[in-house]
């Protein structure tokens, strides 16, 4: 114990190195970070390291890290959270980002893989500052009518009787939602475009972390670089054609603040990849969830229905409707609750600090759980359990319920996800049931996403009869939810 009653970073608990070293551990954790997470909160408390005696950064390029640290819980999310100038952020794309010194192909990375997530400090709040009028609430609202659009066009494909995995579906409609709304462009139709490029990409970034093979890492370069030359096409595009135009990238490339300042080129091209990329897995997760949850719950199921019949009336909906839709927003409350498209967070000291009891040098990789907060049964009753009413009594502090995060890294396309996930549910639960087949196979798919590998349906009229959605589930997803 040091004289501030702080304990020393070598004293916080972990397991014993295994005869891999601590890269058997590292690989243990990013093939599957829940259950690995689990085990150290249940062995070693709140506050747990990697491994006894310091590991190599897994997380962050670039840094002297002394090893990584596991934190669970509400408060020490507040700790993490509220001190961004201590607990830094670094770029999604993992160590990779850092690991080119020599390569001429560096720049590329840096170009695509720098986008708020990678910023700190003031240089974060100038660029969040110029990119937030883009995702101001008032102008998220008229983006209302291109979402309805594209999810009437969606179902429009469907029939009854018709087997879907949803998954993918929902992928290539929030990719066209997406590439609408950010770009102007039309993603829906064909396949060399830009949104497969980044599908792609996006599908990599797990296989270049810490295992990359080199048949990996030049298929990540290479696609770094289409993404790079795609974006400044349409950026060249977009200067000259912007006054017909009212997408997001057009914003941001007249946006300027008090002193006049703009975004460069450089900076457009990382903010606009990593807007497409943040902005349209994690909400095809968020609807592919909350469709299967619904499928398996047909109390909760019901009393949707019938919320979104007395408001819409079998209409899409307008803006002021899904305001009334009470029901709806619980339902999705509840399943970003249960399974948060977003399982962990990651941090870098950028300053010595303290975490619980322990003392934590510069340069330590902190880990938190979005996913193990939710399931933390001192705030929820019944965690494992999928109850939409229990919104109906509790109002949780934003470090105990937290999918978009909270303080100043917050996610700033929120407004933008939970109305494209209102709107879309709205439109396909009126129109179709959602029968999972029978005895289907839900695993997850975690790296910091939560995805379903897949999601098999079969489309049924929308006749009411939701005891016929539900089926037997298997697969390792029944490890995180209790079915009753
Ligand atoms: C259900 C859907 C979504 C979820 C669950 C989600 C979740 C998150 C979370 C947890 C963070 C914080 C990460 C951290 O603390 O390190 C974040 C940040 C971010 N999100 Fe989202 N997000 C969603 C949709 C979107 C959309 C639609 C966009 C844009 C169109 C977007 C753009 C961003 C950006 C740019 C950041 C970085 C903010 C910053 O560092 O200042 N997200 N998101």
């Amino acid at each position: 114990m040091s004289s501030n009653g702080l304990k020393p970073f070598a004293a916080i608990p972990a397991p014993s190195l295994d005869q891999g070293g601590w890269k058997a551990n590292a690989l243990r954790f990013t093939r599957d970070p829940l259950p690995y997470m689990d085990d150290l909160l249940q062995n070693y408390g709140q506050v747990s390291a990697l491994v006894q005696g310091g590991n190599e950064g897994i997380m962050f390029p670039g840094q002297n890290c002394p090893g990584t640290v596991f934190a669970y819980g509400a408060d020490l999310n507040r700790q993490i959270l509220t001190q961004p100038d201590i607990f830094h952020s670094g770029p999604i794309i993992g160590p990779i980002y850092g690991t080119w010194q020599d390569d001429p192909r560096r720049a590329v990375l840096r170009r695509v893989g720098t986008g708020l997530f990678s910023l700190n400090g003031e240089e974060h709040q100038r660029q969040r500052r110029l990119i937030q009028p883009a995702f101001h609430r008032k102008r998220i609202d008229t983006y209302l009518d291109t979402m309805v659009q594209i999810a009437e066009q969606t179902v429009s494909r469907w029939h009854p009787g018709q087997y879907l995995d949803f998954q993918r579906e929902m992928f290539q409609h929030t990719l066209t939602i997406a590439g609408r709304l950010l770009f102007g462009q039309d993603f829906s139709a064909s396949a060399d475009h830009l949104g497969n490029i980044i599908q792609r990409w996006l599908e990599l970034i797990p296989l270049v972390s810490i295992e990359a093979s080199p048949e990996d890492t030049e298929a990540f370069l290479s696609l770094s670089e289409q993404i790079d030359d795609q974006i400044r096409d349409l950026i060249s595009w977009k200067r000259t054609h912007s006054e017909t135009q009212t997408d997001v990238l057009t914003e941001l490339i007249h946006t300027r603040d008090e002193g006049g300042d703009s975004l460069s080129e450089d900076e457009l091209i990382g903010h606009i990849n990593i807007l497409l990329t943040a902005g349209h897995e994690t909400t095809a997760n968020a609807l592919s969830w909350t469709v299967f949850l619904l499928s398996q719950h047909p109390c909760a199921m019901r009393e949707l229905y019938g919320e979104l019949q007395s408001v819409c009336g079998g209409s899409p909906p307008t803006l002021d409707q899904l305001g009334r839709l009470q029901v709806l927003d619980r339902v999705i409350k509840e399943s970003m609750r249960l399974l948060p498209p977003v399982t962990i967070g990651s941090r870098v000291t950028a300053a010595a600090a303290e975490l619980g009891d322990f003392e934590i040098p510069v340069g330590a990789e902190i880990v938190f759980s979005h996913y193990h907060t939710h399931h933390d049964q001192t705030i929820y009753e019944q965690p494992s359990r999928y109850i939409p009413d229990r919104w109906l009594n509790i109002s949780p502090t934003p470090y105990q319920y937290l999918p978009f995060s909270a303080g100043a890294k917050m996610c700033i396309g929120s407004p933008f996800a939970l109305l494209e996930i209102k709107a879309t549910l709205a439109v396909m639960l009126q129109r179709f049931r959602f029968a999972l087949q029978e005895e289907s196979q839900i695993d997850r798919f975690v790296w910091v996403p939560l995805r379903p590998a897949h999601m098999p349906f079969v489309l049924c009229e929308q006749d009411g009869n939701f005891e016929e959605s539900k089926s037997v589930v298997r697969g390792n997803i029944v490890e995180m939810v209790e079915f009753i």
